[in-house]
């Protein structure tokens, strides 16, 4: 019986690094979200995984990717597979790009420098966002891997000629116009928790730290958290913003008279290719290939801006029969796994964005937990791809998925 009982036991082996044993538990984007959950303090939380108004954009972006099915062929060769593609001219390693996320230092102290690390590892292209709190020479410096800088458009247009020729010299590629921001959406759980940023200490707040002491030591030990690119002209000392909400800022900011012409001024201002993110109509995406922009990302923001926009993924076929023959078509927004971005690419897609999966992971575990993540987005693609029949992103054509019967469209 002790024989029998010694060759089915198996014991893990007790690993001592904590963030490694937290981890180690972790096998999905939902497990580091429910490990950030833990691990961050609720406002914070809150402000990642947040939506706008009753968030249902937010929640159908991520269910079209559930109402998405594949079409698998068998029976062909799959031993090696070309997960490549080309993207705004470049050759890259697979169809996904790390999407801008502003703040990153609120998961994790390290930021937006332990996304573009694990970024350059990896060999996947990361874009920084304005709202970054580690500035465009502080990520250039730990990423010499294809990286693109994204732009609102300030009131302060000298700002933003300054911002984007920092970017320029430091060897950013591409930028990205996010036009989906003429006021900031309304998220509701920033409301109810009265959440600013950066973060601010009352005493709610204070007890909340208590239950999560390890964000709250991280936090603590840091340099205050600032925009480090955008430090606004007259932000005096502190800077950057002062705390504020989010929406103050963005509308007190932020230029709301943005029309296309500015596109053409963007155009003078900088040489390389130029992405439009936000479109979420046909007419949008046909207006930026007239526009002559390289690329347009199908965004709603993550649904964090216009309630019952729609999800971004039953745009993303009508985009590309409209326009896929005149710039690069991507989307973003619910993108958990290297399956979404099978089907997605499938559609039509040149290639995705995904934020909240390497924010999730920055909050569960550091810089480790976005190694993690961008492994499995990686590996994920590639089994896809392998199960789907498909040896290379060519074959990942319409005819690969199909939708769901019953909301077929
Ligand atoms: C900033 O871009 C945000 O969506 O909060």
């Amino acid at each position: 019986m002790l024989e029998t009982l010694r060759s089915v036991m198996r014991f893990r082996k007790f690993e001592t690094d904590p963030v490694a044993r937290r981890l180690a538990r972790c096998a999905s984007v939902d497990d580091l979200r429910a490990l950030a959950k833990r691990r961050l303090p609720r406002g914070v939380f809150g402000y990642i995984d947040g939506a706008a108004e009753d968030e249902r954009t937010g929640g159908r972006n991520r269910d079209a990717y559930h109402r998405l099915e594949f079409r698998p062929r068998v029976l062909r060769d799959v031993t090696s597979i070309d997960m490549s593609t080309t993207l705004l001219g470049r050759r890259v390693k697979m169809p996904l790009v790390l999407a801008p996320t502003g703040f990153s230092r609120i998961a994790d102290s390290q930021g937006e420098l332990a996304v573009a690390r694990a970024a350059a590892r990896a060999g996947i292209t990361y874009s920084l966002s304005t709202l970054g709190t580690r500035s465009i020479e502080e990520v250039a410096a730990v990423n010499d891997g294809p990286k693109w800088f994204q732009v609102y458009v300030w009131k302060d247009r000298g700002l933003v000629r300054e911002l984007i020729s920092r970017a320029a010299d430091a060897g950013f590629e591409a930028l990205l116009l996010t036009v989906d921001v003429p006021v900031l959406g309304r998220r509701e759980r920033d409301v109810r928790l009265g959440f600013t940023l950066p973060p601010q200490l009352g005493l709610d707040t204070i007890l909340d730290g208590i239950r999560h002491p390890g964000w709250t030591w991280d936090f603590l030990r840091s340099d205050p958290i600032v925009f480090s690119s955008a430090i606004s002209r007259d932000a005096g000392s502190s800077g950057g913003v002062d705390a504020m909400g989010l929406a103050e800022y963005v509308n007190e900011q932020f230029d709301p008279c943005l029309t296309w012409k500015d596109v053409d001024w963007l155009r003078s201002a900088w040489n390389g290719p130029i992405v439009i993110k936000g479109v979420q109509t046909v007419e949008d995406a046909v207006l930026s290939a007239e526009a002559g922009v390289e690329g347009i990302v199908i965004s709603n923001h993550g649904g964090r801006q216009l309630d019952d926009a729609p999800p971004t993924l039953e745009l993303v076929g009508p985009v590309a029969d409209a326009v896929g023959d005149r710039l690069d078509v991507m989307c973003d927004g619910g993108v958990r796994r290297g399956s979404d971005i099978a089907k997605a690419v499938a559609l039509g897609a040149k290639a995705c964005l995904a934020g909240r999966a390497y924010f999730y992971a920055l909050g569960a575990g550091g810089e480790r937990g976005v190694d993690l993540v961008l492994s499995w987005l990686e590996d994920g693609f590639r089994r896809t791809m392998a199960l789907l029949g498909a040896t290379s992103v060519a074959e990942l054509g319409p005819e690969t998925v199909r939708w769901r019967s019953r909301d077929r469209r």
